[in-house]
């Protein structure tokens, strides 16, 4: 085999002169390994360094070979102005901007009440004493109001509408706190109140009660509205809205 030669020449051929050596490739020169080295591990330095600026918090904007916008001047949050009259950054809304989607024309359903001329020719609130036509009063409608309400106004107004919820309990003890009762919802002074009102009440509030509008959309506020005449008629109900043979039921079972 031609690689193990050395001493092995076949017998019909002349013994070589020169020692034969296993084929090699030029040894490449020491320069051109020490070149090559330097300039390869030499290349890993600007991946080190990117590396190294992506993990390293700096004051310097970044280095971004194409802009696009990247960076460009802006105001932080609260920060001041000279720009503006009032020295403030921040602008509010131009008054009566409306945000797309958010009309809310429809006096009934996002108000509970409209502007009419009154007796005296100027403008007053009338409450609407129905539920707008989008509202569909069903159990359904009445059971996501009871959610809702234990989750937002039975805090205070107590799971059964009474005025005695867990806030109003603690704060009534703190005899420094200015606290107001909570309204009783069954009581006659609010049951005789049209729903718009209720409904209006849950939007913005009412003198010491602040509104829910922020939190409980429209659709949930009229689900509301809906759990709490159901809670008035449930604890106000005539004796013969109780069909005749459930009628002592409950007396026997309180005796
Ligand atoms: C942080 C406590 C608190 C929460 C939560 C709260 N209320 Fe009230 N609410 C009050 C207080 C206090 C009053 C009485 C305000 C007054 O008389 O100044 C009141 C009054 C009312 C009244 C009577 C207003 C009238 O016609 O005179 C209604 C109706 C009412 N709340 C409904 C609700 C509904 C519905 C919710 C849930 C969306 C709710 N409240 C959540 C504290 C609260």
């Amino acid at each position: 085999m031609a690689h193990d030669t050395h001493d092995k020449t076949p017998a019909n051929l002349p013994k070589a002169t020169y020692e034969v050596h296993a084929p090699r490739l030029p040894r490449i020169p020491f320069l051109a390994v020490s070149v090559g080295l330097i300039t390869v591990v030499g290349s890993w330095i600007p991946l080190v360094l990117f590396a190294r600026a992506r993990q390293i918090p700096s004051s310097e904007p970044r280095v971004s070979f194409v802009q696009d916008m990247g960076t460009q001047p802006r105001y932080n949050a609260q920060q001041s102005s000279e720009v503006f009259e009032d020295g403030r950054a921040a602008r509010l809304p131009i008054p009566g901007t409306v945000a797309r989607g958010h009309l809310d024309e429809d006096d009934h359903y996002h108000h509970g009440f409209e502007r009419v001329k009154g007796p005296d020719g100027k403008m007053v609130n009338k409450f609407f004493d129905t539920f707008p036509e989008q509202v569909k009063v069903t159990p359904a409608l009445v059971k996501r109001g009871q959610d809702r309400f234990n989750i937002y106004c039975s805090v205070c107004h107590g799971l059964d509408g009474q005025g005695h919820g867990q806030v109003n309990e603690m704060a009534v003890e703190d005899k420094e706190a200015k606290w107001v009762q909570v309204a009783s919802l069954p009581s006659d002074a609010v049951r005789v109140r049209p729903v718009g009102h209720i409904y209006n009440t849950i939007n913005v509030g009412i003198r010491n009660m602040s509104g829910y509008g922020a939190q409980v959309p429209v659709a949930d506020r009229w689900a509301i509205v809906a759990y709490v005449r159901s809670l008035q008629y449930g604890q106000n109900a005539p004796e013969d809205a109780v069909p005749a043979e459930n009628r002592n039921t409950s007396q026997a079972a309180a005796k």
